[in-house]
């Protein structure tokens, strides 16, 4: 049986649920259950699966990326905005309720789609991020970029605000210093970093008056550059480590057909849930395709075994200790 099978026949087929199903098609459609994680946040009795660290900051463990979305490093013209815009509107009425953006994306492209997206939802049952860019690092640009984000946004805040990819050209106590500005605006609630190796993430940390609660990296099951250090750094010092790109080059081996057949579920599930089932790390994947929805939604209630996470750990063929963005 596989994983969307599995699940759908879990679904509770009681009085309440056919009501419910009555008044809302689309989660029919989709074989998603009504509240718990899969109910849309608005309907009430909302439990999104939350990771939280001891500075009492909170976010969703799973949540949706952007990265092509309205293209790629340029806008394409010929995207398929509608369908994206949909696509993000899926996912958030199966409960994943972060949406993870960038400046850079599709030359601020991506945050006009998810913009338009979220235009319906009530803004503080969302979890938005986005990121800037590393050509607008100074104290001014990094004001205007915020800024500018905000307005594709069309919101007034932001959740999370990130530092995106390092550079060398402006001193990191002045790129912290202007997120800091913003946090005390009130326009982001809280500033992380993203692709920082630990000797750089130590500085932002005490440079900040803000705490960094999040660091953004390559990590999956496959790329383990984090795991020669970052990761337990950020365990032990109360920093989220967040996983992007979980899926991209997670190849299917003999191992993961056999815990796919033990736990019932497919190969993306066990990539997601092998990242959330490990200490203080969160992650999120890009689904243009709303079919990809349900499956990986459904990766929240997934959870693997202390040993079988050890076990992809150490024997998950292919594994390399690389990253697409090298951490520094
Ligand atoms: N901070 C950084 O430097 C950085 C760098 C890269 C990415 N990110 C963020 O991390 C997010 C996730 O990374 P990513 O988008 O590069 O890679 P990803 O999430 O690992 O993979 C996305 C790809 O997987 C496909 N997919 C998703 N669910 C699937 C499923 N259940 N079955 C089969 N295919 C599935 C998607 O297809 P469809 O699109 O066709 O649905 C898409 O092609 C990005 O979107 C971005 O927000 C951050």
């Amino acid at each position: 049986m596989r994983g969307w099978q599995l699940f759908f026949s879990s679904v509770p087929k009681n009085q309440f649920y056919h009501s419910f199903m009555a008044t809302r098609p689309s989660f029919f459609r989709l074989g998603l259950r009504p509240g718990g994680f899969y109910g849309f946040p608005g309907s009430g009795g909302v439990d999104v699966r939350q990771k939280t660290l001891q500075c009492g900051f909170t976010m969703p463990a799973l949540g949706m990326g952007t990265w092509e979305f309205g293209g790629r490093d340029t806008r394409n013209p010929d995207n398929d905005d509608a369908g994206q815009i949909r696509a993000l509107q899926v996912g958030i009425e199966a409960g994943l309720t972060l949406i993870d953006t960038a400046e850079y994306y599709a030359e601020g492209h991506a945050e006009t789609l998810v913009g338009q997206a979220i235009a319906d939802y009530p803004r503080e049952k969302l979890f938005l991020t986005s990121k800037v860019w590393k050509t607008h690092l100074d104290r001014d640009s990094v004001l205007w970029a915020a800024e500018q984000s905000l307005r594709r946004l069309g919101t007034d805040y932001l959740d999370l605000y990130l530092y995106h990819q390092v550079s060398e050209e402006v001193p990191l106590l002045e790129t912290i210093g202007a997120m800091n500005e913003l946090v005390e605006q009130g326009l982001v609630r809280n500033i992380g970093v993203s692709n920082f190796a630990v000797p750089r993430l130590q500085r932002a940390m005490a440079c900040s008056s803000a705490p960094i609660v999040v660091n953004q990296v390559h990590y999956s099951l496959v790329h383990r550059e984090p795991e020669l250090g970052l990761l337990a750094f950020c365990q032990e010092h109360d920093v989220m480590l967040q996983a992007w790109r979980p899926l991209r080059g997670v190849v299917a081996s003999e191992l993961t057909d056999r815990l796919c057949r033990q736990y019932g579920c497919t190969l993306p599930q066990l990539a997601l849930a092998w990242l959330l089932g490990q200490r203080q790390v969160t992650t999120m994947t890009a689904m243009r395709n709303p079919k990809h929805v349900p499956e990986n939604a459904a990766a929240v209630d997934l959870v693997l075994a202390e040993s079988d996470i050890e076990l992809l750990r150490t024997d998950m063929p292919g594994l390399k200790h690389t990253s697409a963005v090298p951490l520094r």
